[in-house]
């Protein structure tokens, strides 16, 4: 029987393009125009499951993108897997940026990707790492080696908050039940430094307005006289952080989580260059909340932070003009015990209140999500830690992760399962930017990893 290893060294070539099949497809689900390339992906999605080896697929639609479903049931009695990835990706724009079209795969050698890394949105987030583990099931399948049941649920809406998954995941409880769900949408600390994310961030997300004048004005002629209101807001938005880097939001602090001195020291213990990181990021210095490293910064910290800012001329040249309207989308990614509609609802408060009253403002929310922990000393936390000591050869560092995956909590409230993040790309390989890539090291060492998870898993819950 063919090993794992060698079932790569003999289907290297057909991984990768069936990869790049998918990755041609620009199923972005934030923008409607690309609404049929995203059921033409689900489709693709489930006839790979069918291949590989699920006896039932299906597409379950949903009032926005549908769910691509797929399940092998070997034997009621032994352990269930049920494995969550998603299929949709985040729009490309800026589209200048990219130096060759987002949908269209391209494989170059980088430094941290000597072998090549495959080139396209989408390529780590998170097509290349969900279908890492289609293959890996294939492998399972076609050498008769499946030790447990596998369930698939692959998604079209994660990077538009995963709403119609909730409806979906509380309405198919019966369905979904299994032991632990697997998911490989996070990152590595490096590619010889493995780890296992054992953390993610929640989110609270809003959409400000500040309204001036009911129209836009000549600035010479009321400038001075009345408010601007993009003024006003990038007054309101810098005071949000206080001289420290905290955020003045009245009760935002009250219910986040304190690590022990223990947890962090543990936490700093994790291999890290500040300078690398600056170096990387081209940055003379970093900046946070005073009294945290850079690393709990972006993982045990709460932030918030403007993702984009607008008003006024924003077109070619000088146009004088005091703009009867500033908008700013922002974020805040949360941390474990603070709930994101406390938060949202804190946040609108708080805006509300330092207002001047010669402006109106508007507090629209858009999605949230709560933090997620995993416990590592879960069966199946140490079935993964595991799978990595045979093929990395070291003993994956457990490490907190600063994105989001909100439907992780909702797992957990819903289907009463842990949630397993056994991500293979790198935090360097621009997810949501420009020129976002996969390493094909990353993209096959999931494939050979994923296995002995199987494999780990099942001998270790008997
Ligand atoms: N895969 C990411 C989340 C992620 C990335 C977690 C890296 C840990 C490390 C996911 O696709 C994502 O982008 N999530 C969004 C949230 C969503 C509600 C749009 C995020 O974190 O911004
Ligand atoms: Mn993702
Ligand atoms: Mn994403």
């Amino acid at each position: 029987m063919l090993n794992i290893q060698d079932y790569i060294t003999e289907n290297k070539d057909r991984f990768l393009n069936e990869l790049i099949e998918l990755l041609k497809i620009p199923s972005i689900s934030a923008d409607s125009a690309y609404a049929n390339d995203v059921v033409k992906t689900a489709e693709m999605v489930e006839e790979s499951l069918k291949k590989a080896g699920c006896d039932r697929t299906e597409i379950c639609e949903t009032a926005g993108h549908p769910i691509v479903y797929g399940e092998k049931i070997i034997d009621a009695s032994l352990p269930t897997v049920l494995v969550y990835g998603h299929y949709d990706v985040q729009p490309p724009d800026p589209l200048d940026l990219w130096n060759s079209p987002p949908f269209e795969p391209v494989i170059k050698k980088t430094k941290l990707h000597p072998d090549g890394a495959i080139f396209a949105r989408g390529s780590c987030d998170d097509k290349g790492q969900m279908y890492m583990h289609v293959k890996a099931f294939e492998y399972m399948n076609e050498t008769n080696q499946l030790p447990c049941n596998v369930k698939f649920m692959i998604e079209g809406e994660e990077e538009v908050g995963s709403d119609n998954l909730g409806i979906f995941v509380a309405e198919n409880r019966e369905k979904l039940t299994n032991d632990v769900i697997l998911i490989s949408d996070t990152s590595l600390i490096a590619s010889d430094v493995p780890s296992i994310t054992t953390g993610l961030r929640g989110l609270s997300y809003v959409e400000v307005e500040v309204t001036g004048p009911n129209k836009d004005l000549h600035s010479g002629v009321y400038g001075g006289a009345v408010a601007n209101p993009v003024n006003v807001l990038a007054k309101m938005i810098a005071s949000l952080h206080d001289e420290n880097n905290h955020i003045t939001i009245p009760g935002f602090y009250d219910k986040v989580e304190e690590l022990s001195q223990a947890e962090r020291d543990k936490m700093a213990e994790a291999p890290f260059s500040l300078e690398k990181y600056k170096r990387d990021l081209q940055v003379d210095d970093v900046s946070g909340e005073n009294g945290y490293s850079t690393k709990e910064r972006a993982s045990i910290r709460p932030t918030l932070d403007v993702n984009g800012i607008w008003g006024g001329y924003i077109g070619e040249g000088a146009k004088t003009v005091l703009p009867s309207k500033a908008y700013a989308k922002i974020s805040m990614r949360l941390v474990p015990n603070q709930n994101s509609d406390e938060i949202t609802e804190l946040f609108t408060k708080h805006f509300e209140s330092i207002a001047p009253a010669s402006v109106k403002v508007k507090v629209a929310p858009h999605h949230g999500g709560e933090a997620y922990v995993t416990p590592i000393d879960h069966t199946a936390y140490l079935a993964a830690e595991k799978a990595f000591e045979k093929t990395f050869g070291k003993t994956p560092i457990p490490k907190r992760g600063g994105g989001s995956i909100p439907i992780v909590e909702l797992f957990e409230k819903e289907l009463k399962s842990k949630t397993i993040l056994m991500g293979f790309g790198l935090d360097s390989d621009d997810i949501h930017s420009p020129n976002e890539h996969y390493g094909i090291w990353n993209y096959l060492k999931g494939i050979e990893t994923i296995p002995y998870f199987y494999q780990y898993f099942a001998e270790m819950s008997r």
